[in-house]
């Protein structure tokens, strides 16, 4: 997929091979990565180029994402969707000094949008870690709602934390955006 999307702020691009220094930059940051569960820390430029070398321009949908780029200033953050027990999930994070000016939520209506367009999926999970306030809040203004509690390891914690399990179905995406039709599942 080669897709670019555009909102009122930023531009959803592919990664690029030379975000690798940029790239590590933002993301060697305890506070974003103890919040993510497969991300390490210290994250350095050879853990960038890793994650940017399993890039393919040819994945699904639900496999694939969105760099965030902010014009002016360049990558800050991603948005990105993978697979987790078979099920598509969302999954993000903003370089600190971008955090609390709503970037990451225009970023994932922006992806949400596309997504719902380009499948048929009647749904999309997601989760966070409980004590994730600010991400919450970013999920409730989307329409996810929680759908379970469990445990999830974080890598750069090295420990087990509490996770709450969200979900956004299809018809709160289409009803929320004031949109009637829905996609038929496939
Ligand atoms: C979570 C994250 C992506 C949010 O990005 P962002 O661009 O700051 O998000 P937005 O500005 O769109 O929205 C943030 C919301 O969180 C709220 N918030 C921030 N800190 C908060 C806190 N400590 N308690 C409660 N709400 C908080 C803000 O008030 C805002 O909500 P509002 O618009 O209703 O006021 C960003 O903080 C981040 O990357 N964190 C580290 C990585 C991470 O947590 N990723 C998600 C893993 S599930």
């Amino acid at each position: 997929m080669d897709v670019t999307l555009q909102t009122r702020r930023l531009i959803l691009r592919q990664p690029l091979p030379t975000d690798a220094p940029r790239l590590a930059r933002m993301l060697n940051n305890f506070a974003i990565s103890g919040k993510l569960s497969r991300v390490p820390y210290p994250y350095g430029e050879a853990d960038a180029e890793w994650w940017l070398g399993t890039w393919r321009p040819d994945k699904p949908p639900a496999e694939t994402g969105f760099t965030i780029d902010l014009p002016g200033e360049g990558l800050i953050g991603h948005v990105g969707f993978h697979l987790t027990n078979g099920e598509p999930q969302i999954g993000y994070w903003l370089a600190e000094p971008f955090w609390n000016r709503g970037f990451m939520t225009e970023a994932t209506e922006a992806a949400l949008d596309w997504y719902f367009e380009v499948t048929s999926a009647m749904h999309i999970n997601s989760g966070l870690f409980a004590f994730n306030k600010a991400s919450l809040a970013v999920q409730k203004k989307l329409g996810f709602t929680q759908i379970g509690t469990g445990t999830l390891h974080c890598l750069a914690r090295h420990e087990d934390l509490r996770h709450i399990d969200t979900r956004l179905t299809r018809a709160d995406w289409m009803a929320r955006s004031g949109r009637t039709a829905l996609k038929e599942a496939t």
